[in-house]
């Protein structure tokens, strides 16, 4: 029978590189959080049970923490004297029963399949588990010392030789303890080393020392690749959006620029739709099967119905939901608008706090003015109503179904289904006033020029 895991993520980092007011783990990649995505790795692992140790005074953190998996346990690391350390703060929700995986809150890239791989070591009879990698640069890493297929010891650079420096076998970081003695091998870390801190990694040379067996599970460098500042953020970031980018396009979409597309983690896109170039998708949005997003569009909290259009420059502001086969076109914004089956808003408008009835028709230039410096008002727009172009709809207003507005009005007052309403300056014609008005002038300018 295979052992249940407890997780514990080491988030107690200072990160004092990344120069900011905000906590490391807290910065996003995708419109999400470093720590929410390694919360969320352990727990397509169907892990359970999840500590994270936090800085003192994290409250943030902890919330975060406790935002991703509510039955989360957090512990306080009040003094930073290792990750040896760290991972104890948590020693009362380590038991010989549970198996212990150990990550850092700072490795936003970590897979399920990684975190599953050190399970896999330790079903086959591993002690101690790292994942390991090829390093192109293995500056700043612990090498791993191996004897075949037996990890012997991780040395850590600023302890180890020059011969052991040359190893590029590198540690990731992150390890797995098998249950019944991760608690004995975690007590017997010393802080005999350079940096005087307990290291987590010297629980692989002790195990040796018991007859334990200890494996490195080769993995890339780009799982385990680390966020110390703004550089590798973005680093890390790229790495993310192509993940996401690969996933859609697996999934049915079709990208024809996919590296000039942004994608949050939680952006869903159903099959058969066309994502064009330079679009931004933020938190929150989902697109319907066969919806097309035209070049430059910028979506954010919104849905987009089955066969809907929208786009190209179009922009989505959170509340947004566009109904299958509706039409939201060029420099057109919403906010908080439900745009009906089939209805159109096809130039620039802006819609907000609106309802938008099915099949009708929005003309160029339409603008809800939703605000009036204090309060929001709605604007309710019926099946099949025409807006003229240019004109402002004075919320809280509506029109009824099949209502028609004259281009150019003011709607300040309800326009019942069917009715035309028109609310602007009556035309004045005048025969001949510019020709008069020309041969004046004209005449006017000679007389001053002989002055
Ligand atoms: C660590 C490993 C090293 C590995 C590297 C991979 C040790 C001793 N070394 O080195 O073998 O190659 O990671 O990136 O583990 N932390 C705490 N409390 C502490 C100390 C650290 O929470 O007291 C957290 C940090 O916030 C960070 C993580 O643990 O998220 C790793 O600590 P760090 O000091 O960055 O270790 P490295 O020297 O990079
Ligand atoms: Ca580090």
């Amino acid at each position: 029978m295979p052992r249940e895991t407890i997780a514990v993520i080491l988030a107690a980092g200072e990160g004092t590189r990344m120069k900011s007011a905000l906590p490391k783990v807290l910065h996003e990649v995708a419109h999400r959080s470093m720590l929410a995505h390694v919360m969320a790795a352990v727990e397509c692992a169907g892990i359970r049970e999840v500590a994270v140790v936090v800085g003192p005074d994290r409250d943030d953190v902890a919330a975060e923490a406790r935002r991703c998996y509510p039955d989360v346990h957090v512990f306080v690391q009040h003094e930073r004297r290792g990750t040896g350390h760290a991972v104890l703060q948590a020693r009362d929700r380590i038991r010989t029963e549970l198996d212990v995986i150990v990550l850092y809150g700072d490795t936003p890239l970590i897979t399920t399949d990684a975190i599953l791989a050190l399970k896999t070591s330790l079903n086959e009879g591993s002690s101690v588990s790292v994942l390991g990698f090829h390093a192109t640069d293995p500056t700043g890493y612990g090498r791993l010392i191996l004897e075949g297929a037996d990890l012997v010891r991780i040395t850590e650079e600023r302890d180890a030789d020059d011969a052991t420096r040359q190893i590029r076998f590198v540690n990731g970081g992150l390890m797995a303890l098998a249950g019944p003695t991760a608690l004995s091998l975690l007590d017997s870390i010393e802080d005999n080393n350079t940096k005087k801190e307990f290291y987590i990694t010297d629980a692989v040379a002790i195990a040796r020392s018991r007859g334990l067996k200890a494996r490195a599970v080769p993995v890339s460098e780009e799982t385990v690749q680390g966020v110390n500042d703004r550089v590798q953020l973005a680093a890390a970031e790229a790495v993310m959006q192509r993940r996401l980018r690969e996933r859609i396009m697996r999934e049915g979409a079709t990208l024809t620029a996919p590296e000039t597309v942004y994608l949050a983690t939680d952006t869903k896109v159903g099959r058969d739709v066309v994502i064009e170039p330079h679009c931004v998708f933020g938190r929150g949005v989902s697109i319907g099967d066969g919806a097309v997003i035209h070049a430059f569009s910028h979506l954010e909290g919104a849905s987009v119905g089955k066969g809907a259009t929208v786009g190209p420059y179009a922009r989505l502001r959170p509340g947004s939901d566009i109904g299958p086969k509706a039409k939201v076109g060029n420099f057109v914004e919403t906010k908080a608008a439900l745009v009906e089956a089939g209805a159109k808003i096809n130039h620039l408008s802006y819609i907000g706090d609106a309802r938008v009835g099915p099949d009708a028709n929005i003309g160029a230039g339409t603008i809800t003015c939703n605000y009036d410096g204090f309060l929001k008002y709605k604007t309710d727009i019926g099946a099949g109503a025409f807006i003229g172009s240019n004109s402002s709809l004075v919320a809280p207003v509506s029109i009824g179904d099949g209502g028609y507005v004259g281009s150019g009005s003011v709607i300040t007052k309800d326009v019942p289904g069917d009715a035309l309403a028109v609310a602007r300056g009556q035309q004045v014609t005048k025969a001949g006033w510019a020709a008069s008005f020309r041969a004046r002038m004209a005449a006017r300018k000679a007389a001053k020029a002989k002055g």
